[in-house]
């Protein structure tokens, strides 16, 4: 099957990128190398997707006709591009520019595709809102700049479902963790300045926040278990995470006892639009993918402390 992958150069999509094509399919990932984190990180992402047998188109997707720039003969398209995260750098535009506006684009394009068999949206549980804790029938109550314009961004995609003019889906992702982690997140942070005896900047109140922290792999797994399920997965909105709850202290402490060590905390100011608690309710996972995350959180910070050391720090 040929997968066309946008944000391919990121955290999550070069994963998925590279799963893919270890299971033999086709990729051409698409990804504009956004300075919003190190884009040496991005470049090194990509470069592993090309290792393996893929293509990287370095492409904006906030270009009115991408059939110009790529082929049509794609039968699955998943889209991870975004202006992700809630950050005081990102402006209001960022956001509406990079998911809003590049989605329209980019379903625009879906369009065009006549033998397209699903287009899989990577949403967000930043679209429940400050709490993240129920079944995709909840009404949406975002309170981010992020979340507001991801949903916006899963609604365009579902339009195009509910007009029968395409076969599609949005998977809402939880707190996505393990190796590539975008540097400003926090078990990425954690495990840099845990390394250099800096201390982590802790927003006040967020260490009793809840998070279904879950691990890269098993997202990934979820995600690729769409393959061949298009039409009991169109026009569904699916969350995928792991049930298992930790508080942002429980992820403090896992860090400190895989690196052997104390991390300084310093408190910062609460950010606005922070989710208070996220759990993942993945019965319509489990019944329509299979879907059964089981990495702890101790495994993946595991993972994720090697990634650091191997890539990061010897590089
Ligand atoms: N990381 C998480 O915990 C998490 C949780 C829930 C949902 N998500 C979603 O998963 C997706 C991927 O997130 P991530 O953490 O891997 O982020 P990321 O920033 O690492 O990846 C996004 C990629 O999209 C690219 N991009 C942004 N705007 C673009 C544009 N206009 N044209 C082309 N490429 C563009 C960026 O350069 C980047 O490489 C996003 O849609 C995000 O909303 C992430």
């Amino acid at each position: 099957m040929k997968f066309l992958i946008t944000g391919a150069a990121g955290f999550i999509g070069s994963h998925c990128a590279e799963r893919l094509l270890e299971l033999g399919h086709s990729v051409i990932g698409v990804d504009n190398f956004s300075d919003y984190y190190s884009t040496d990180l991005k470049e090194k992402n990509a470069e592993g997707i090309t290792s393996k047998g893929g293509e990287i188109k370095r492409l904006d997707l906030r270009t009115d006709d991408l059939s110009k720039s790529l082929s049509l003969d794609f039968d699955y398209i998943i889209h991870f591009a975004a202006q992700p995260g809630i950050s005081q750098s990102s402006t209001f535009t960022d956001y509406f520019s990079n998911n809003v506006l590049a989605t329209k684009y980019l379903v625009d394009f879906a369009l065009k595709c006549k033998d397209l068999k699903l287009f899989v949206n990577i949403g967000t549980s930043s679209i429940y809102g400050l709490e993240a804790t129920s079944s995709e029938e909840t009404a949406p109550k975002p309170a981010s700049y992020y979340g507001v314009t991801k949903l916006a961004a899963e609604q365009l995609v579902m339009q195009k479902s509910r007009e029968k003019m395409m076969k599609a889906c949005s998977l809402r992702l939880y707190s996505v963790i393990g190796p590539r982690e975008r540097p400003e997140k926090m078990y990425t942070k954690l495990i840099d300045l845990g390394l250099k005896d800096e201390a982590f900047p802790l927003f006040e109140g967020s260490a009793s926040h809840l998070r279904s922290f879950t691990y890269v792999g098993d997202i990934i797994d979820g995600i690729v278990s769409v393959i061949g399920k298009e039409k009991e997965l169109d026009g569904e909105i699916v969350n995928l995470g792991t049930e298992v709850e930790h508080t942002t202290q429980e992820g403090i402490n896992t860090v400190e006892k895989v690196l052997g060590k104390t991390i300084q905390i310093k408190t910062i100011p609460k950010r606005a639009g922070d989710q208070l608690r996220t759990k993942a309710i993945i019965d319509k996972a489990q019944r329509l993918l299979n879907y059964n995350p089981q990495t702890t959180l101790l495994e993946s910070v595991r993972h994720q402390v090697d990634w650091y050391k191997k890539e990061i720090v010897n590089n």
